[in-house]
């Protein structure tokens, strides 16, 4: 066999697939492992969905390709869904991109941009396919360094101006995956000012923005003047409508950008099956808010009660108002250590922080969106071990 290509030796596999390898491998002999480390969530899509599903998959036009741009119907209900909910109007045919979810579009879009010797800005303590994405292309990663002090929001204007030259994308995610952070309209405009200055591509990936809890609404950095200009946003229905395993997003934003973003795409893969946008048009069209604040309920409990055992597992961490996860600083340790303890000896998976950067090295992620007993039972189990340990 011959070698595989040089840019493996610079992607690293992705963290979940390591990790999830390890799991597995305990499950098959016969240890029950339970899983608070991806973001899955474990709870069912809004039964308009399945039904749309249904229906169209039942249709005999509709197994053929379905363009590289997705059907027109599903780009216009992405339009009705940014126009209902953040007043943000979009071009349906220039400004909308679906993508096989955001994942998808977040790699590809880094092939569009970033050649050999390019930068991508990305905060130190971050999902990682910005950096994955940056390193692929051949470009290079910057960490913008982010605190708990700083409200993990990156401090722009201390970016060196070496490193603003070679730079070309400004990746942020507000509700955060992992912090819970979130942006106030203020930040985003501050961010998007920065980018139109030093003519960057702003890229905020959005997943959670419809996932928050205590009655905050989260926005869309879209909603800020100019920033069209300059921005891509990544809309995924993945949190939103409970669909991980669809494989549906959306980029919305600048025209030009997503041009580019589509030359990439159509040489790589050709759209999706016309039934899983069919799906996607019921999801935004047929969700109630109360659907959405039922299920944000469900995470918000879940949220407080691990929240209330924290101290009793040498974890401490701020209540989010967003997002599906709780980043909880390790008291005596590192996270690696805390996770990899957890994993062997009370078998529950926590992801560690290191994952998402070089900051993240004290921290461990929790996640939301595993069903009440298993979490019931994984907070008793990590409670015993912490006492025995
Ligand atoms: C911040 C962030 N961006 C993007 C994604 C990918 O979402 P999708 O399922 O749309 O590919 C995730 C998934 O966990 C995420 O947490």
């Amino acid at each position: 066999m011959p070698a595989p290509a040089h840019r493996l030796n610079n992607l690293p596999p992705y963290p979940f697939a390591v990790q999830g390898q390890r799991i597995q491998q305990m499950i098959v002999s016969g240890i029950d492992v339970i899983s608070l480390d991806i973001g899955s969530p474990d709870l069912p899509p809004p039964p308009p969905v399945i039904e749309a599903i249904a229906v169209s998959a039942s249709h005999p036009n509709h197994h053929g390709y379905s363009g590289y741009k997705g059907i027109p119907a599903f780009r216009q209900a992405v339009a009705r869904y940014y126009q209902r909910r953040f007043s943000v109007t979009l071009d349906p045919d220039r400004e909308v991109l679906p993508l096989i979810g955001s994942k998808e579009g977040i790699v590809n879009l880094a092939l569009a941009y970033l050649d050999r010797g390019d930068l991508a800005l990305v905060p130190d303590i971050a999902y990682p396919s910005y950096s994955m994405g940056a390193r692929l292309a051949g470009g290079d990663v910057y960490w913008l360094p982010v605190t708990e002090q700083n409200g993990y929001l990156p401090d722009v204007e201390a970016i060196p101006s070496e490193v603003l030259r070679r730079a070309k994308l400004l990746w942020i995610n507000y509700p955060n995956n992992p912090t819970g952070a979130i942006a106030e309209p203020g930040d985003y405009a501050r961010l998007v000012n920065f980018c139109r200055e030093h003519d960057l591509l702003l890229a905020s990936d959005n997943p959670y923005v419809d996932v928050t809890f205590d009655g905050y609404r989260a926005s869309s950095v879209l909603q800020v003047d100019g920033a069209m200009d300059c921005t891509v946003e990544f809309m995924s229905f993945s949190k939103t409508y409970n669909m991980g395993g669809w494989r549906l997003g959306a980029a919305v934003g600048n025209a030009g950008a997503l041009k580019n973003l589509l030359q990439i795409k159509s040489n790589v893969d050709s759209g999706h099956f016309r039934a899983i946008y069919d799906a996607g048009i019921a999801a935004i069209d047929q969700t109630t808010p109360s659907w959405i604040e039922e299920r944000n309920r469900v995470y918000q409990r879940r949220r407080d009660q691990i929240m209330s055992v924290l101290p009793d597992i040498g974890l401490r961490a701020h209540r989010p108002k967003g997002s599906l996860y709780i980043w909880a600083r390790v008291e005596n340790g590192d996270g690696v250590s805390y996770a990899d303890a957890v994993l062997a000896q009370a078998h529950v998976a926590i992801a560690p922080g290191l994952i998402y950067g070089p900051g993240g090295r004290d921290y461990v992620r929790i996640s939301l969106g595993v069903p009440d007993a298993r979490l019931e039972e994984a907070l008793n189990r990590l409670k015993q071990w912490y006492r025995q340990r």
